[in-house]
């Protein structure tokens, strides 16, 4: 399937993720870009991606690519960290190519790195993620390569995603594991005046963050620089805009059963009214 050439169609945007944090990146971009049409694909069945090696999350993010190709979206943001890290400059630069030059996909890590640059003044950074996405040390390698002179400290935070997704990160045995991996992350650098909170789950806790992050530093949550990515993006590839379809509509695909993805995806959405499909990707 993945060397199948394709011609090149106008459809929704599509916006992939593990599970359901990406529809914190959804929600930026759809606030910002409400007339283009979208597909919001979750592989619940196989999340979390963030323990999991290179090779299953590369395989199944091509998966997920293709799908969302075979239902004509031209343009795919990688709305996940963890498949960002590991999966996008393989497709990028491998599949793509095979499957249909004209189409793309994208991630979050570049549009968050490109953010910090103006953001902090100490020049040295922080970045929160998954153990898969600290240990792929994009984030440092993105960085490095656009703004040289800033360093940045990575913490992995195993705790936060499930705590999110078992609708805990409001409750008071949340603030532990919060506190423990911000000191942690403070410890190993305390000059670092700007903390990226990268992946898609964290900025459900952003109350408990900000609790336990001095004043001075700032957080960064991706969903509002990736939706202005995006609209740069398109602005400046119109061959690419006269693509994306514009009927203001959204239609959400998931691998796991309808009614769980509507139950958590509501602590994510709150009450909007969705319209979801089960589907499977192998
Ligand atoms: N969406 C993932 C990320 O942004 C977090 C959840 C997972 O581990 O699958 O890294």
């Amino acid at each position: 399937m993945g060397n199948t050439k394709r011609l090149s169609v106008n459809g929704p945007i599509g916006v992939f993720d593990s599970g359901y944090g990406g529809l914190t990146i959804l929600k930026g971009i759809r606030q910002l870009m409400p007339e283009y049409d979208y597909i919001y694909l979750g592989d619940n069945a196989r999340a979390p991606y963030g323990t999991r090696s290179f090779e299953i999350v590369y395989e199944f993010t091509l998966q997920a690519v293709n799908k969302l190709f075979n239902l004509g979206c031209p343009l795919i943001i990688l709305g996940c960290n963890t498949a960002s890290a590991k999966a996008l400059r393989s497709i990028q630069q491998i599949n793509l190519p095979k499957i249909d030059p004209i189409r793309r996909v994208l991630g979050v890590i570049r549009p968050t790195a490109e953010s910090i640059g103006s953001m902090t003044k100490s020049r040295h950074v922080g970045v929160l993620g998954t153990i898969g996405t600290i240990k792929s040390e994009s984030y440092p390698i993105e960085i490095k390569k656009l703004f040289p002179d800033i360093t940045v400290t990575g913490q992995a935070c195993p705790m936060w995603v499930p705590m999110v997704e078992y609708n805990e990160f409001n409750n008071e045995g949340a603030d532990y594991f919060v506190q423990k991996y911000i000191y942690e992350l403070l410890e190993k650098d305390p000059t670092i005046d700007t903390i990226i909170l990268g992946c898609t789950h964290y900025p459900l806790l952003i109350n408990k963050i900000k609790k336990y992050t001095p004043q001075n530093v700032r957080l960064v949550s991706q969903g509002d620089y990736v939706a202005e990515s995006l609209r740069d993006y398109l602005n400046r590839h119109t061959e690419m805009d006269v693509r994306c379809t514009k009927g203001g509509t959204c239609l959400f695909l998931t691998t796991e059963s309808v009614d769980k993805f509507e139950e958590s995806a509501s602590i994510f959405l709150g009450q909007e009214k969705i319209k979801v499909q089960s589907i499977s990707l192998e």
